[in-house]
């Protein structure tokens, strides 16, 4: 199959975007496929495109390529008006399949999935309304309530509707402050008092223009795939320290992540419901990683889903694959499959 990984992009995740996109690409050319890595916002320039898909393309160098545009991306968007780089959707046109590695704005929340219905090209993951409504973490609180998944107490706010008394929201310390659309935690902040409340605040409005304030849940954290409206593993998420923010889910060795999850089947059956009741809730198809708090007396709570969830070869989904007996690559086809229907 002739297939274009979009990676890179303009959202805060960029960087996580990168690294997805180049374990993608390097495992669909392990299965044969002819598979280029682009950036979706910085286009293809350097590359010799005459032949879009040449056996001996360098993924390594093409992830370099993209990651070089890191220092000046916020100034590029602010001169180009135009999303696509150059040569992008020419390339995903004569593409059989573009597999998104994109995460976050642009990437992960339906505007692209839009775009490409309206051009007739083949993407991998959910459509357009359900991206945009997985997106907004506010919308998926309103639907898991409606549908009956368990969710955190809170509320969302504008930076002109911002409410600085807690308890007009009726919630106390401590809480969450989150940006509506974001990912990867960027923007999350846990809050115990006034003071840090206000700073939460500002931060979180520095990124977005709506942030959810919630209930802050202890409990652990776990997670869990839908692909093809199915459950897999359990995934048991424990930081070193800290909660699971940007440089735990990043740093090697940061936290425990334990697959099958160490926990009785009857809780590993419960989240797997809850997950697929979730994917089902906001509409979801193809495939999902559903984010789970479970108190120490196991009340379980959705916190969100992620569309087009983090696919580095260490990441989450290739975990639970791996317990299912699916290599990384096999993954990677895997979500092809299911995007085609
Ligand atoms: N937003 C990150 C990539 C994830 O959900 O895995
Ligand atoms: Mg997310």
């Amino acid at each position: 199959m002739k297939i274009v990984v979009l990676a890179g992009g303009t959202s805060t995740e960029r960087d996580v975007s990168i690294v997805s996109g180049t374990g993608i690409c390097n495992g669909l050319r392990a299965k044969g496929h002819q598979a280029i890595l682009v950036d979706v916002f910085c286009g293809a320039e350097t590359v010799d495109w005459a032949d879009p898909f040449p056996r001996e393309y360098d993924v390594e160098a093409a992830s370099a390529y993209i990651k070089s545009f890191n220092p000046h991306i916020e100034q590029l968007k602010k001169m180009r008006k135009d999303f696509f780089g150059p040569n992008v959707l020419e390339l995903c046109k004569k593409a059989d399949f573009v597999f998104l590695g994109l995460h976050g704005a642009n990437g992960e929340d339906g505007r692209i999935q839009a775009a490409f219905d309206l051009m007739g090209i083949k993407y991998t993951g959910t459509g357009y309304l359900s991206s945009a409504m997985a997106m907004d973490k506010g919308v998926t609180k309103w639907m898991f309530q409606m549908k009956g998944v368990p969710v955190p107490g809170g509320v969302t706010m504008k930076r002109h509707t911002r409410k600085e008394d807690l308890a007009e929201l009726g919630l106390a310390f401590p809480v969450v402050v989150k940006t509506c659309c974001g990912g990867s935690s960027i923007g999350v902040y846990i809050v115990k008092d006034q003071e840090e409340y206000m700073k939460a605040l500002d931060a979180a409005f520095v990124y977005e223009e709506e942030v959810v304030v919630e209930e802050f849940i202890q409990g652990t954290e776990y997670t869990v795939a839908v692909v093809d409206g199915k459950a897999y593993p359990v995934v048991q998420i424990v930081p070193c320290q800290g909660f699971y923010d940007y440089e735990n889910k990043y740093k090697p060795g940061a936290v425990k992540e334990t697959c099958p999850a160490p926990i009785s089947s009857e809780l590993t059956r419960r989240l797997q419901d809850y997950a697929v009741q979730g994917y089902r809730a906001l509409g979801l198809e193809s495939y999902a990683r559903l984010d789970f708090i479970v108190t120490d007396d196991e009340k379980i709570y959705c916190l969100e889903a992620n569309t087009l969830p983090g696919m580095t070869p260490t990441s989450l989904i290739p975990q639970e694959a791996a317990v299912l007996g699916m290599d990384y690559p096999t993954l990677c086809e895997e979500l092809i499959r299911v995007s085609e229907k």
